[in-house]
């Protein structure tokens, strides 16, 4: 018997009187003696399923034994459901099965949670059993989205003259900020291969060989603490090109997102994507990853509190704080519950506490702090905050790039309290005009603010080794409703220059020979100029599901703590592959 003429979710009114057959799992199973009815289910779908005793008595009494996830093949005749019995939520709902004849291909235990969307089980249970997870019709459409998006990118690519080319697993430390995985080498005792945390090095240098316009689908890995956008082995749409500029890479990338949303969500996306500088990001949202769909914006008030009486304005000011705002529009309504739980939040976030003002009629405020305010000086703050009665604004006194942090950080609690944003509202980004390297206050140095293979800006040449904070670089990063998306650089491809910045961040020659040696030799011949970005494929990926989390886009992720409840990994090794290994394990 064939095993399956249709799926599962494809028969319709229109298939009436046709003889099928179709395999899947038991879905549900009710038995009303005489009549035993099934959901049956398989990645297209659900199709009610009839063993009548009146039909056949024999089929009938083997039906019973059915249980969910049983495997089941069934052949019969596709007929009309009795009047008043649709189910007008299912696609296949107008018909159903009357069963000729059943095969049971495999029978199951009792699955450890219902096969569900609805059903609300642990992460852990869920990653442990994650065949029976990925059972669920929401977790396959999540992976049918990522195929879709994935073979798009593919053809777009190839369209573009691009070359899929494969880089190594087994490599060398490629520094993009995390600690590297380390693999141990059998046959040279003692040495260790570190998993890519990109593939920056090799594509830089197949810039170098003249393949001129390279991508790659990949995985990258990176130890790092996790969160929900971050997984320790994820995946990168990789791209770099020789002879490129900035724009170059901004129109591909909007070419490549416009068609994604479009022939996934069938939203058009408004294109050239806007672009904001850096500091743009910091000064009006308090980070490099804004989301600018719900206004919020930060407002600094310092210049018009300078004789303010209240005391910690005052001595913030004095010691070259400053004053920042936000305003919560239709704020002034919550009660003194929630302005403690915000009070709370910012504390946790690192403040000392939050003052405030609540907007009433007539250009009034009220709020503890409100008699140390001029008239004058409530106006101002009104006027600068472009606050009106039933607002609230938030102040945040202290250092100016903390206190920007916290209220960054306060914006997007507030956007998700007020449900101020929709999911299906895209709002795309290019931040511009990094800097090129940040200080690091523990280690007493500057460290890349990217990585350090992105060009300095040719204008900013003079200030590398005078003023480093100074420089801009040519980076770019592409951030979707607050999240980073993608980022990448016109790169350097000098070896003078980038010995130069390897030497500011503090690498000196030896060691970067030792690091980057292979990439420095390859620019002695002939490196062209060059430029490329990644992006975060699983994030991506997140925009068209929906899913709070990329392990919801991810066949098998790990959990918070880099464990794989499924096959158990991390695991011990015997001692036998410990010592092939030439490694002992100090407890
Ligand atoms: P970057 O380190 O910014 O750049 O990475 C590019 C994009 O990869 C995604 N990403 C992650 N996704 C999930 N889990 C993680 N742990 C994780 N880390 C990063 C983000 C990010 O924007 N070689 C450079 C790119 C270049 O310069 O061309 C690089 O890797 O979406």
């Amino acid at each position: 018997m064939k095993k399956r003429t249709h799926g599962c979710g494809e028969l319709r009114a229109t298939d009436v009187g046709k003889d099928v057959t179709l395999s899947g799992w038991v879905q549900t199973w009710r038995d009303h003696g005489g009549v035993v009815f099934i959901d049956l289910r398989d990645r297209t779908g659900f199709t009610q399923v009839v063993f009548n005793t009146e039909l056949d008595k024999k089929i009938h009494e083997e039906a019973r034994r059915l249980r969910c996830e049983y495997v089941i093949s069934v052949s019969g005749k596709v007929s009309k459901r009795p009047d008043g019995t649709e189910n007008p939520k299912m696609p296949t709902g107008k018909i159903e099965i009357i069963t000729k004849s059943f095969e049971v291909l495999n029978t199951s235990e009792p699955p450890p949670f219902e096969i569900s969307d609805d059903v609300q089980v642990s992460e852990d249970v869920r990653f442990a059993y994650r065949y029976l997870d990925l059972r669920r019709p929401s977790m396959y459409k999540n992976l049918h989205i990522r195929h879709r998006v994935c073979k798009i990118m593919r053809d777009y690519f190839t369209e573009e003259s691009f070359l899929e080319v494969e880089t190594p697993i087994l490599t060398k430390s490629t520094p993009e900020g995390a600690r590297d995985y380390l693999v141990p080498s059998r046959l040279n005792p003692g040495k260790f291969y570190a998993l890519p945390q990109s593939p920056q090095l090799f594509k830089q240098i197949l810039m170098v060989s003249g393949l001129e316009k390279y991508f790659q689908i990949t995985k990258c890995f990176r130890d790092e603490d996790l969160r929900a956008d971050r997984q320790p082995e994820f995946t990168q749409l990789d791209l770099e090109m020789s002879f490129c500029e900035e724009n170059d890479i901004f129109s591909l990338s909007e070419e490549l997102m416009r068609r994604l949303f479009k022939d996934i969500l069938g939203i058009k996306i408004k294109v050239p994507f806007e672009r904001i500088g850096y500091g743009d990001a910091i000064s009006r949202y308090g980070t490099d990853k804004p989301d600018t769909r719900f206004g919020m914006e930060i407002v600094d008030i310092s210049k018009i509190l300078t004789k303010c009486k209240l005391k910690i304005f005052s001595q913030v000011l004095t010691s070259n704080g400053s004053i920042l705002a936000i305003t919560v529009k239709g704020g002034d309504a919550f009660s003194i519950k929630e302005m403690d739980e915000l009070t709370a939040i910012a504390r946790d976030l690192g403040a000392g506490g939050l003052a405030y003002f609540r907007v009433k009629e007539g250009g009034k405020v009220k709020a503890p702090i409100e008699k140390y305010f001029s008239e004058d000086e409530v106006n101002a703050v009104l006027k600068e905050t472009t606050a009106v009665a039933g607002d609230l604004i938030l102040f945040m006194a202290g250092k100016t790039a903390a206190s920007r942090e916290i209220l960054g950080s306060l914006r997007l609690h507030l956007n998700r309290k007020l449900n101020l944003t929709k999911k299906d509202d895209f709002k795309f980004l290019w931040v511009v005009d990094f800097p090129l390297f940040k200080y690091n206050e523990e280690g007493k140095r500057w460290d890349s603010e990217h990585h350090p293979f992105t060009s300095p800006r040719a204008e900013d040449l003079d200030l590398l080794e005078k003023e480093p904070g100074k420089v801009k670089s040519r980076s770019y990063d592409l951030v979707v409703n607050g999240m980073e998306m993608g980022s990448g650089s016109i790169r350097i491809h000098k070896r003078d220059l980038q010995e130069k910045i390897f030497k500011i961040i503090g690498i000196e020659k030896e060691e970067a020979q030792m690091r980057f040696g292979f990439l420095l030799d390859a620019f002695k011949y002939g490196a062209p100029p060059h430029g490329g970005v990644a992006y975060g494929v699983d994030r991506l990926i997140t925009l068209f599901t929906g899913s709070d989390t990329i392990r919801d886009v991810i066949a098998f992720p790990k959990t918070q703590k880099g464990t794989c409840p499924l096959t158990a990994a991390p695991s011990d090794i015997s001692e036998q592959q410990l010592k092939e290994l030439s490694l002992k394990i100090s407890k």
